[in-house]
């Protein structure tokens, strides 16, 4: 085995570690924080009939910020562990995010492409979600910082390499090299990148002033560490 295959299949299974620590507290903040806010919301709801109207209305305003408030908590589970990955595949997954990032005025149009050839790959759950937190953070950064109209995410099969890409026809910035006061996104995108194997660069947009966001991934590589991922 390679010395960098022992250190992919390595650091892998630390991230393992702590995807399972983030499944156990979005389990928990389901079964037991969310259950709580359900019954203290039907019970509110109970009490909408009841009294007079200023006290009707404040109900009514509690109920509203404590649904806002679970369909927050919804949201923070979701990051913690997204379940669509499990249900949808990462095609489909980051498909659903952008459908709820992007809806809404102001917010930059998407164009997202998935090769078929994607999910016959049979990658592994981590690989998955390595990639899928590698293009929501690539996704957050057009939204948060590109000032772009418009946008794609693409995920391809190309001369033997996995290619995630999300190229924008934003204001573009030069060449974020790691530990130059950035903010953590890029960095911890960098260290996903570095568990599964994969490379990644910012580039100039082809078509534009844009950024092109690129991770490319040796499927020969993808598919050994899978096979020896298997036999620990
Ligand atoms: N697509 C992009 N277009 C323009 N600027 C970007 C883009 N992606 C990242 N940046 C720049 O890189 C910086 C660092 O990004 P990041 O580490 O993800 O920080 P944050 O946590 O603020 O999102 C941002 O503040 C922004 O200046
Ligand atoms: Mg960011």
């Amino acid at each position: 085995m390679t010395k960098r295959l022992i250190q992919v299949v390595g650091t892998e299974k630390l991230f393992e570690g702590a995807e399972d620590e983030r499944r156990r507290i979005a389990m928990d903040l389901h079964d037991q924080t969310l259950a709580d806010l359900s019954s203290i919301l039907r019970d509110l709801q109970g009490f909408a009939s009841v009294g007079d109207d200023p006290c009707r209305q404040q109900v009514q305003e509690l109920e509203i910020s404590l649904t806002r408030a679970m369909s927050n908590l919804r949201d923070i589970m979701h990051n913690l562990h997204p379940q669509t990955l499990d249900i949808l595949g990462l095609g489909a997954a980051l498909e659903a995010h952008l459908g709820r990032q992007c809806e809404g005025p102001g917010l930059p149009q998407y164009h997202f492409y998935c090769n078929a050839g994607i999910a016959a790959l049979g990658l592994s759950r981590l690989q998955q979600l390595a990639l899928y937190r590698i293009g929501i953070e690539a996704i957050s950064n057009v939204i948060k910082h590109a000032d772009a109209g418009r946008f794609e995410v693409g995920l391809e099969l190309r001369d033997g390499l996995l290619v995630l890409s999300v190229e924008d026809n934003g204001r573009g910035f030069s060449d974020p090299s790691p530990g130059d006061g950035k903010g953590r996104g890029l960095n911890n995108l960098r260290e996903r990148a570095r568990a599964i194997g994969a490379e990644v660069e910012w580039l100039g947009s082809r078509f534009s002033s844009g950024t092109r966001f690129e991770l490319r991934l040796s499927v020969t590589a993808l598919l050994e560490s899978q096979s020896v991922g298997k036999k620990d």
